[in-house]
């Protein structure tokens, strides 16, 4: 199954991802891990990006394209993957559908995970604590919440023109909203 998890910074798509995988045996995508761990390992890419990221703005949309393209070659990505954070503006929407298009392996679903705004302030301030990820620091969470819905939101309304989206509860316990994702997903196989 080829897969798209939608939904804010914070919603908890990383978080089902790692079910998602497991359960599916997909590969788990995420340009913001991907980013990151470029951004750890000093290169040159990573450079260029680290600035941009901790501003809450988005990475341009080449550099990502690239990071994508590069991750979806790998072997495990062959049975099917689970994008997380790609894509993020409407650019970004018709580049996949073409980059997929080529290589013959189409959406099969695109599931958004629904949080309001407050849960995912709070979800950011207790990660800010733990982790310290640069980019949860409260000042930047409402500007990444602002990308997205200026930039992202309009991706949901895309794959709903396709027939592809499904939206679900993302509130509550982790299970049982890995248990609505699925529930949702198996709908659409
Ligand atoms: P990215 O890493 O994608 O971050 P994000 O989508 O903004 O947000 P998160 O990863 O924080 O949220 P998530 O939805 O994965 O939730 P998670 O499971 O972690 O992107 C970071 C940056 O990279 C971007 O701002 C941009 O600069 C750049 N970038 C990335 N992709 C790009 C692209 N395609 N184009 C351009 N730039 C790009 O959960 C969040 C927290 O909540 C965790 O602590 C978790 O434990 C907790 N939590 C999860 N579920 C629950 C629950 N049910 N109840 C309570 N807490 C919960
Ligand atoms: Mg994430």
């Amino acid at each position: 199954m080829r897969i798209v998890l939608l939904g804010a910074p914070g919603s908890g798509k990383g978080t089902q991802a790692k079910r998602l995988k497991v359960e599916l045996r997909l590969a788990h995508i995420s340009t913001g891990d991907l980013l990151r761990a470029a951004v750890k390992a000093g290169t040159p890419l990573g450079l260029k990006a680290k600035a941009v990221m901790e501003s809450g703005q988005l990475v341009s949309d080449d550099i990502v394209l690239g990071l994508l393209e590069e991750r979806l070659a790998d072997a495990d990505a062959r049975p099917g993957f689970i994008l997380d954070g790609y894509p993020r503006n409407l650019a970004q929407a018709n580049a996949l559908d073409g980059l997929l298009a080529r290589l013959g392996q189409p959406l099969d679903a695109v599931v958004k995970l629904n949080v309001p705004d407050a849960d995912i302030v709070k979800r950011c301030e207790i990660r800010f604590e733990q982790e310290h990820r640069a980019d949860d620091n409260p000042d930047t969470v409402r500007k990444r919440l602002q990308v997205y819905a200026a930039q992202t939101e309009p991706v949901a309304d895309f794959y709903s023109q396709r027939g592809l989206l499904a939206e679900v509860d993302g509130v509550g316990a982790v299970e049982a909203i890995g248990d609505r994702v699925l529930a949702a997903l198996r709908a659409r196989a």
